[in-house]
């Protein structure tokens, strides 16, 4: 059997038995499944496709900028050339990008491509894969794009991050395993009142502040990241997607008919969001930008630096709100998803239920489509308890923190295995730079693992030298520490 009959097969079941219209969803297929020829027994992840030939010369100015936000008001946040979020980078995969970053910040700065496996020296991390550009300075990163998928890009250097250097990175796929007629980009944010806080004193804070709070406002059932989501977050003013207050959402235009594609990237500074969209399921195809069996969900979680991309077919005019919700409390991010000719002036809102008890996504849920490694004992493994928060003011991995901590040393050409066990009340979503990682039956750069003894595992080869950060993308974790690096020996 084909791959791609096995992908159809395997989504039609899973409409069959929870979709009324079941009519409604046409073939996924679009004839290819994009498969590269998996050589058993051998680790092979997901590689970069061959160069097009096709250069992009591109430049980025950070600065200080004054942007409104409606009925927020006016404010001076960072950002790249004067937008918020970031300008999009929308190329195709194999393409070859060369982006002048310049600085016109008061301090130094980095750009990390957040997911593609670049070159180390282009990977932007600063003291571990280049020196901070200078403030008046500019740098020149160039790299090939791919492969495809949905990325970001934003500052690596300190709190930048959360205060609005960032920006969606799509690498358009020469052939998808997925048809639909229209897409969008949606990027989810959380806002500082002010300057960021220092990370120390948001976990001396947390005792007094957060706990009772926090504990009453978790919400129950699900199945998913539950518990003290806020531990090591700050208090943010709001929660916007595509840099609109819930006040002044984003409006997304569809026909009856139209199967839309949203990219869902969390490039915030520390929130998780679960989202659900009203009148409508979600197809998961993309994690992390790399192609899974479409799954149908109601709502999934989404952590600081991962990437969904879900289908939605538009069978239900009106006019439905898309609500970001974000775990540690507070009114959720929204967007608008308008059908031509709608006359509702008010969008519908997801039936609580559905944040709640309905059909969430589970890690266990996503299949790689891309070949998968065989299942085989890793050549090197490295235990990995994550801890800190509650009397200390640092974030460990292994017991360690970034800087002072000693380098995960491998070897070219090895299996790597992290196992980590969340010993903390905080999410953290831990991400590896340079390399797509196994973690269940899906490829991914980025996992969150839950707090309270949570467990996850994840393999990777190492097939790219350098010095490669592996961090937690909570922002305030990273910078107390939350971090260590994967050195080629
Ligand atoms: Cu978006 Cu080091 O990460
Ligand atoms: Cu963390």
């Amino acid at each position: 059997m084909s791959e791609e009959t096995t992908t159809r097969r395997r989504f039609l079941g899973v409409t069959a038995a929870g979709l009324a219209g079941l009519a409604a969803w046409r073939a996924f297929s679009a004839g290819r499944t994009d498969a590269r020829p998996g050589r058993t027994g051998e680790w092979s992840p997901p590689g970069l496709p061959e160069a097009s030939g096709r250069v992009h010369e591109l430049r980025r100015t950070a600065a200080p900028t004054e942007i409104e936000l409606g009925p927020l008001g006016r404010r001076t946040i960072w950002t790249y050339d004067g937008s918020y979020p970031g300008p999009e980078i929308r190329v195709r995969e194999g393409d070859t990008l060369r982006v002048t970053i310049e600085n016109r910040l008061s301090e130094g700065t980095t750009v990390h491509w957040h997911g593609i496996p670049v070159p180390n020296p282009m990977d932007g991390v600063p003291n571990v894969t280049q020196a901070p550009i200078a403030a008046g300075d500019a740098f020149v990163y160039e790299f090939t794009a791919g492969p495809s998928g949905s990325y970001m890009y934003h500052s690596h250097q300190g709190l930048q991050l959360d205060r609005g250097l960032h920006g969606a990175f799509v690498v358009e796929e020469r052939s998808p395993h997925i048809t639909y007629d229209r897409e969008y980009t949606l990027v989810l944010d959380d806002l500082l009142r002010g300057e960021p806080p220092s990370p120390n004193a948001l976990t001396g804070g947390m005792m007094g502040r957060g706990m009772m709070r926090r504990g009453m406002m978790g919400r129950g059932g699900g199945g998913g990241v539950r518990g003290m989501s806020g531990a090591g977050v700050p208090e943010y003013e709001a929660f916007l997607m595509n840099g609109r207050p819930p006040a002044d959402p984003p409006v997304f235009e569809v026909r009856k008919g139209d199967r839309v594609r949203l990219r869902l990237l969390n490039p915030s500074g520390a929130t998780t969001f679960q989202l659900a969209l009203a009148g409508h399921r979600m197809a998961v195809t993309h994690s992390d930008g790399r192609p899974v069996r479409p799954v149908l969900v109601d709502t999934l979680q989404i952590g600081m630096g991962e990437r969904y991309d879900v289908l939605v077919d538009a069978e239900e005019p009106g006019v439905w709100a898309l609500l970001a919700a974000p775990l540690q409390g507070g009114e959720p991010a929204r967007a608008v998803l308008r059908y031509s000719d709608a006359r509702a002036t008010r969008a519908a809102e997801p039936w609580p239920g559905t944040l709640q008890g309905g059909r969430m996504l589970a890690l266990a849920d996503l299949h790689a489509i891309e070949p998968l490694p065989p299942d085989t004992s890793a050549d090197r493994k490295f235990d990995l308890p994550l801890s800190g928060g509650m009397m200390s003011s640092r974030w460990t991995i292994g017991g360690q923190t970034h800087p002072e901590a000693e380098p995960l040393v491998v070897e070219q050409g090895e299996v790597v295995e992290f196992r980590m066990t969340n010993r903390s009340m905080g999410i953290h979503p831990m991400h590896l730079h340079g390399h797509f990682f196994r973690v269940g039956d899906a490829w991914k750069d980025t996992v969150l693992v839950p707090p309270h003894m949570g467990r996850v595992s994840l393999q990777f080869l190492a097939d790219n030298p350098g010095n490669w950060f592996f961090h937690c993308h909570n922002a305030y974790h990273m910078e107390a520490g939350m971090a260590r690096v994967v050195r080629y020996g």
